[in-house]
């Protein structure tokens, strides 16, 4: 269980209602709350039926919901069929077709708007574009991209065409892009030149073609957007630039109707072993969870602008920006760039500009921005702005504050939304019409969403505040299909306890008397570094993967904006580097890694030693080392440990 103190949470109390001004607009009033929780009570199954009829245009109506016969492989909809893209996209042209579907800004200050009418057309174009290529139904393509709207166009012609998208986040390195390629056996990668970021250009050719030269086999083809402009190799038969893979292409394109259980896409997720998993979504059961969220809990108007911050290599960048919101109908915005650039107002002065209403972004972003001072933010006009979210971490009740008083002005209600890849929507949430928030807590399920807390042996914690593992008693359409090409591995993860009657989170979480739900940490080794999740052993086994180390350990210790920040404790092969050959060491190690998984993964403290603290029975004392790095007196008896002396070793002392 998680060593998390809830000391300093369980004395937070303090209550905000949604505002009159909010409720008297919102689309979910108590009352239909109180109904949609009603519903899904009574008749479970019922309830997800009535959503998938009112929220997806079926292309054949489907007459099943939900098929447990392979249960944890859970179905929805079976014998229906359906194509997301058109979802997004199509249903809205007879009304809409005018409308803004995306704005888009530039690090540089650069914008674009691009209505619904021009999305259909761009997608279209871009599936044409992949047809000739050869993509076809059930094919894999990888995109490597900055975050510009061209990312979901390629996203939305994949799903077009039934093609199986994987995003692999820009920020990863090489290895990890190959790594993906190679476990999805991808037909195509579309990339581009480069991405721009704080400044700088990140050469995303350049990683794709490293990546290329050393695995890779069952690419056939690569396109390439041209976006930063820099010089770059194209191989000929191979590289296809966008704008020449788009020329001449037909502006439509017939959606290719899909079963509700085709794979949408794959994303690669951290979990407690080293290697990544290719974690597997439905094209129905995902879209209908993406929509009710996007109408549930951002509450998603026609006169929204909805700026959700995440780039779509993450979940939240697929579910409330690529997907959900377009097949609400919203108007979104796209940024590519970093939130201190030109300076920490960027994201208050794109409020302002665009008249954002919806705003999601991170903790840790809001965390860091909270360091700079109100100045920024006051220089703006956020008057727009009437409704705040945040995902991906706890947010520490002095940071939600902050986002309710300065940003929000006590005018807009804050969804703080616990969900997971896996689950691939919102969860737990605030209904923000609706629900009297609690600083720090992301307060109750959605309704359909069946979440519990139960103790080792699976039995539901009803004490308030005692700890236990957060599950998911019941299916729920958007949930995970599988681990792509490891149905064991699926199992092992999510139903490993509990004779596999209920999804595991892999969180632990406590209610309180209120029977608010308060997420206090995860249970595996899993870190969560300004909300994004590493494995520990992944960052292990890249460690010792270099020439001069035998052993690491990875632990995290609090950090101040980005939540956990990554402790290594290494032993070399030779002698315990000490003074300037440590320093040396520590570079060449935190550069390794970079070049590994990605610069989100270079651990922020080395630390050598002899050995690591082990039990006599061989095991590593995590806990132990959490506590140095977190840099804490140990309390705890070191004299059973096979190896004292290092303790002090690790702990700098020696
Ligand atoms: C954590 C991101 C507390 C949690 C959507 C979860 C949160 C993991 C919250 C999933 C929140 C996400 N409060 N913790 N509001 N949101 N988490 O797959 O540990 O990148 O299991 O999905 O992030 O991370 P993932």
């Amino acid at each position: 269980m998680s060593d998390v103190d809830i000391k300093s949470v369980l004395t937070e109390n303090r209550l905000f209602k949604p505002s009159a001004e909010f409720t008297a607009k919102a689309r979910l009033k108590p009352d239909d709350l109180k109904a949609l929780h009603q519903q899904a009570e009574e008749d479970y199954e019922g309830f997800w039926a009535n959503q998938a009829r009112q929220h997806i245009d079926w292309h054949t109506p489907f007459t099943k919901t939900l098929d447990d016969s392979q249960a944890p492989h859970f179905k929805w909809f079976t014998d229906g069929t359906m194509n997301v893209s058109y979802n997004c996209i199509d249903r809205h042209l007879a009304n809409k077709a005018d409308k803004t579907a995306i704005i888009f800004e530039g690090e540089a200050g650069d914008t674009r708007h691009i209505s619904y009418q021009q999305l259909h057309d761009d997608v279209c174009q871009f599936a044409n574009a992949l047809k000739t290529k050869g993509i076809s139904k059930g094919d894999r393509v990888v995109i490597y991209m900055p975050m510009v709207p061209e990312a979901v166009i390629a996203m939305q012609a994949c799903a077009r065409i039934g093609a199986i998208h994987s995003i692999v986040f820009g920020g990863f390195s090489a290895d990890s892009l190959r790594d993906r390629i190679d476990d999805a056996q991808a037909a195509m990668l579309i990339t581009a030149d480069g991405g721009t970021r704080g400044g700088k250009i990140v050469g995303l050719k350049e990683a794709a073609d490293k990546a290329l030269s050393s695995g890779c086999d069952s690419i056939n083809d690569v396109i390439v957007l041209k976006r930063s402009g820099h010089d770059i190799n194209m191989q000929d038969g191979r590289d296809t630039w966008w704008s020449d893979a788009i020329a001449g292409q037909d502006k439509t394109c017939e959606p290719e109707w899909v079963e509700a259980e085709h794979p949408l896409f794959l994303l690669y997720t951290s979990g407690s072993t080293g290697k990544p998993k290719g974690i597997v979504h439905s094209s129905a059961g995902y879209l209908l969870n993406a929509v009710t969220s996007n109408l549930w809990v951002f509450d998603l108007q026609d006169d929204d602008i909805f700026w959700c911050t995440a780039d779509v290599g993450w979940i939240t960048g697929h579910t409330y920006v690529a997907y959900g919101p377009l097949a609400t109908g919203a108007s979104i915005v796209i940024f590519e760039g970093a939130p201190v650039i030109p300076d920490a107002g960027r994201f208050w002065k794109m409020v302002e500009q665009h008249k954002i209403t919806v705003f999601y972004t991170a903790p840790t972003a809001i965390r860091a921005l909270m360091k700079f001072g109100d100045d920024y933010p006051n220089k703006y006009d956020l008057s727009s702005l009437r409704l705040l979210g945040t995902v991906g971490e706890p947010i520490n009740p002095e940071a939600w504050m902050w986002y309710h008083t300065v940003i929000g002005k006590e005018r807009c209600p804050i969804v703080d939304t616990w969900w997971q890849t896996e689950t691939g929507a919102n969860v737990l949430t605030p209904i923000p019409g609706v629900t009297v928030t609690k600083p720090g807590s992301c307060t109750f399920a959605l309704p359909g969403m069946a979440v519990d807390i139960v103790n080792e042996e699976g039995e539901f914690i009803t004490e308030a505040n005692k700890g236990g593992y957060l599950v998911i008693t019941k299916p729920w359409p958007s949930m995970v299909r599988t681990v792509w090409g490891d149905d064991e591995r699926y199992i092992d993860t999510y139903f490993p306890k509990f004779d596999g009657k209920y999804y595991l989170a892999g969180d632990s979480a406590r209610r309180d008397e209120d029977g608010y739900f308060w997420i206090m940490g995860r249970i595996d080794d899993v870190l969560n570094v300004s909300g994004h999740r590493l494995g520990t052993m992944e960052i292990e086994s890249a460690l010792v993967a270099h020439e001069a180390v035998v052993e690491a350990a990875v632990v995290s210790r609090p950090h101040e904006v980005k939540g956990e920040a990554i402790v290594a404790f290494v032993i070399c092969k030779e002698d315990r580097p000490v003074g300037e050959d440590a320093e040396k060491m520590v570079a060449e190690l935190r550069s390794w890694v970079g070049e590994q998984i990605g610069a989100i993964a270079k651990p922020d403290d080395i630390r050598f030693a002899d050995g690591l603290p082990k039990t006599r029975s061989g095991k590593i004392m995590r806990r132990l080392l959490r506590t140095i790095a977190a840099g804490e007196e140990i309390t705890s008896d070191t004299s059973t440990l096979e190896n004292e002396a290092v303790v002090a070793q690790l702990q700098g002392e020696a």
